[in-house]
């Protein structure tokens, strides 16, 4: 599958089957991702790749946990439920639609490295830079991964369990994990977005302006 045609079929994929990723292929689609762009040659970034049973496990539980909290927090409540009740709905609901994450063969972990190139004060343009370069390199990571058939997703519902996210990589202090990624062969490439989604997505000349803000670009 040329590039064009992975960019345009790359989807979010959250049902994986069990069946394994060759070495090679990943190895390949590692490669593509740090390829990507890198501000000030920095290559302030890292990944992990976790192929281990019970790593795999233990990071698919923390996983389905950060997503039961992000559903509580983003869902609104059903008429009447409590807060326990709600939080039980949220967990619920992570278990249902993530449940086969648990039989995902591999993850890649997304970080940031810094490597402390900017003058003092400008520590918040290097992590920008830094957050932005990663980001170029998990959507090349997507985009390859598509060409050869495989699924991934970028997630951070590991931000919502932080601290056993940290301990399961023993993390040192000052790398951080904005995104990560299951890699596997999805059951189906979702065709499009679900209706809930697509309803709400902005046609694309309205979030591109010809010249200056305001003038949403126009057919040629
Ligand atoms: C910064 C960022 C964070 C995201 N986090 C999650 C996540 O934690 N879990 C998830 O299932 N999808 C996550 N997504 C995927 C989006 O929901 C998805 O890209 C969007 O709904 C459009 O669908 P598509 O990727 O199939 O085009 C994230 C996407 C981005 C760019």
């Amino acid at each position: 599958m040329d590039a064009l045609k992975a960019i345009r079929h790359r989807r979010s994929v959250r049902s994986y089957t069990d069946r394994p990723v060759p070495d090679d292929d990943l190895d390949q689609i590692l490669r593509l991702a740090l390829l990507a762009p890198t501000g000030s040659n920095a290559q302030a970034w890292s990944l992990i790749v976790v192929r281990d049973a019970d790593k795999r496990r233990q990071l698919a539980d923390l996983i389905v946990r950060g997503a039961g909290k992000y559903f509580a927090i983003m869902r609104p409540p059903a008429d009447g439920a409590t807060p326990d009740e709600h939080a039980a709905w949220a967990a619920d609901y992570a278990e249902q639609v993530l449940g086969t994450y648990r039989q995902v063969p591999v993850w890649v972990v997304g970080l940031i490295v810094p490597r402390h190139l900017f003058p003092d004060g400008h520590e918040d343009d290097e992590r920008l830079s830094d957050v932005q370069s990663l980001g170029f390199a998990m959507e090349n990571l997507f985009v390859a991964a598509r060409a050869k058939g495989l699924g991934t997703v970028p997630t951070v519902f590991h931000w919502f369990e932080r601290d056993a996210f940290r301990q399961l990589f023993d993390l040192p202090a000052d790398v951080d994990s904005p995104v990560l990624t299951p890699v596997g062969y999805p059951t189906e490439f979702p065709k499009g977005l679900p209706p809930r989604l697509a309803d709400i997505r902005r046609p694309w000349r309205t979030l591109v302006h010809d010249e200056s803000w305001g003038n949403p670009r126009q057919e040629a």
